[in-house]
C-alpha cells in the first residue's frame, strides 16, 4: 500500500484535502491526522472491519480498546446509554480539548472497538484538521496515537511515517502537535471519577470542575484483565533504553558514557563543569507545558542520532509535572 501525505493548513486545512481524506475514511480506509495531542490513527468507529485494520496497521493487542473521536456532545450522546451530569459539565469545560469520558457504550458502538469491554472511550479534539476531519466524514472516529504498538508516540508528520508509511491509506500533515502528550483519560463509570491516564488536564482542574475528588488510578498493571491496557508497565517506549535518573543525570551520564556508550541526555539546567564529548545533550524546558510538547520529539530525535542509552534528568514532583512523569516512567520500565 502506498501513503499519501496531504500537507494541510493546521489552522485552515483546505476544504478540498479535508473533502478527500473523509471520503477516504467513509469507505473503510484507514488515515493519520493531527490532534492537539498527538498524531491519531483514525478510522470509521462504526465499521469493525476499517478498526480492525487499526489493530493491524498499528500491531496493537486486540484487548487494548481505542478513543473514539466525535464532533460536538451530542455525537458523543449518540454513542452511549448514561450522559452523566458529571459528563456534561465536563464536556462543557474542557470538550473540545485533552480528556477522553470513559462511559457506558451503546451496541452501535463495534466491540472491536472497546476491546469487549462495557465502556467507550471518548473525546472531541480541539485540533483544527481533526475536527474539520471528523465533521466531514461525519462519522465517529476510532484513533488510538499513530505509531508502532508500544513506540514512542508521533507528535509530527514524519514520526508517523517512521512507523507507519506503506501501512495506511493517507496521512495529513498539518505540522507538530501542540500539547505533545496524549489525553488525560477520565472514567465516569465508577462512584467516584478515576484517572487512568494523567495527561494535559490536570486532576486539579477536574476536581474543581466537579466540586469532587478525583482519585488517580495508573498504578501499571501485570497480568490479568486490565481496566486501561495503556496502564501496561512499558509503553510509549522509545526503541533504545532509556532510565530515569533520580536526580539531574549527569553523573550517571557520565559514567556510561566513560564505558564507550553513545548517550542522549534530557537534561534541565547546564551542569557548570559541562563537557559533553560523545553524549547528545538535550536542554529541555522548564515549564511542564513546553516539556510535555518538546518530550516525543526529542525522544525520536535521539533514536534517530543512534543513541545507545537516553538518560532523563527526574521532573520536579508536583502535578504539573504529572503526565510527563508518568510517560517517562512508563518508557523507562525495563521490559
Ligand atoms: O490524546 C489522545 O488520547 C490520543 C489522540 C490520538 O486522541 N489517542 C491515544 O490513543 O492516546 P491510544 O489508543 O494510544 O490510548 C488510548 C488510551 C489507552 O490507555 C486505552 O487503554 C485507554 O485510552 N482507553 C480507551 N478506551 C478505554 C475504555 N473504554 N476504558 C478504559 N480505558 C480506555
Ligand atoms: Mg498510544
Amino acid at each position: 500500500m502506498q501513503t499519501e501525505v496531504l500537507v494541510v493548513d493546521s489552522q485552515k486545512p483546505e476544504p478540498a484535502a479535508i473533502a478527500r481524506t473523509a471520503g477516504v475514511l467513509r469507505r473503510g480506509g484507514l488515515v493519520a491526522f493531527p490532534t492537539e495531542t498527538v498524531y491519531g490513527l483514525g478510522a470509521n468507529a462504526l465499521d469493525a472491519a476499517a478498526v480492525e485494520r487499526i489493530f493491524a496497521a498499528k500491531g496493537r493487542p486486540a484487548e487494548n480498546p481505542l478513543i473514539v473521536h466525535v464532533a460536538d456532545e451530542t455525537a458523543a450522546r449518540a454513542l452511549v446509554t448514561d450522559w452523566p451530569e458529571r459528563a456534561a459539565r465536563l464536556a462543557a469545560r474542557f470538550w473540545p480539548g485533552p480528556l477522553t469520558l470513559v462511559l457506558p457504550r451503546r451496541e452501535v458502538v463495534p466491540d472491536v472497538v472497546t476491546a469487549g469491554g462495557m465502556t467507550v472511550g471518548i473525546r472531541v479534539p480541539s485540533h483544527p484538521v481533526a475536527l474539520a476531519l471528523i465533521r466531514a466524514a461525519g462519522v465517529p472516529v476510532a484513533a488510538p496515537s499513530a505509531n508502532r504498538s508500544t513506540n514512542i508516540s508521533p507528535t509530527r508528520a514524519e514520526h508517523v511515517l517512521k512507523g507507519l508509511d506503506g501501512r495506511i491509506d493517507m496521512l495529513l500533515d498539518g505540522g507538530p502537535c501542540p500539547g505533545g502528550v496524549e489525553s488525560t483519560v477520565l472514567d465516569l463509570t465508577g462512584e467516584s471519577p478515576a484517572i487512568l491516564r494523567p495527561g494535559l488536564v490536570s486532576p486539579g482542574e477536574i476536581a474543581s470542575e466537579l466540586a469532587l475528588p478525583v482519585r488517580i488510578d495508573v498504578a501499571t498493571e501485570q497480568g490479568g484483565p486490565q481496566r486501561s491496557p495503556g496502564r501496561q508497565a512499558r509503553h510509549y517506549a522509545p526503541a533504545v533504553p532509556l532510565e530515569l535518573a533520580d536526580d539531574d543525570g549527569w553523573r550517571r551520564v557520565q559514567a556510561l558514557s566513560q564505558q564507550g556508550a553513545r548517550i542522549g541526555w534530557l537534561a534541565l539546567e547546564l551542569p557548570s563543569e559541562a563537557e559533553f564529548g560523545r553524549v547528545n545533550a538535550v536542554f529541555m524546558p522548564r515549564d511542564p507545558a513546553s516539556y510535555a510538547a518538546a518530550l516525543y520529539a526529542q525522544l525520536h530525535a535521539l533514536e534517530d542520532a543512534g543513541v545507545e542509552r537516553i538518560v532523563v534528568a527526574c521532573p520536579p514532583e508536583d502535578e504539573a509535572w504529572l503526565a510527563v512523569r508518568d510517560r517517562l516512567r512508563r518508557a523507562a520500565h525495563p521490559d
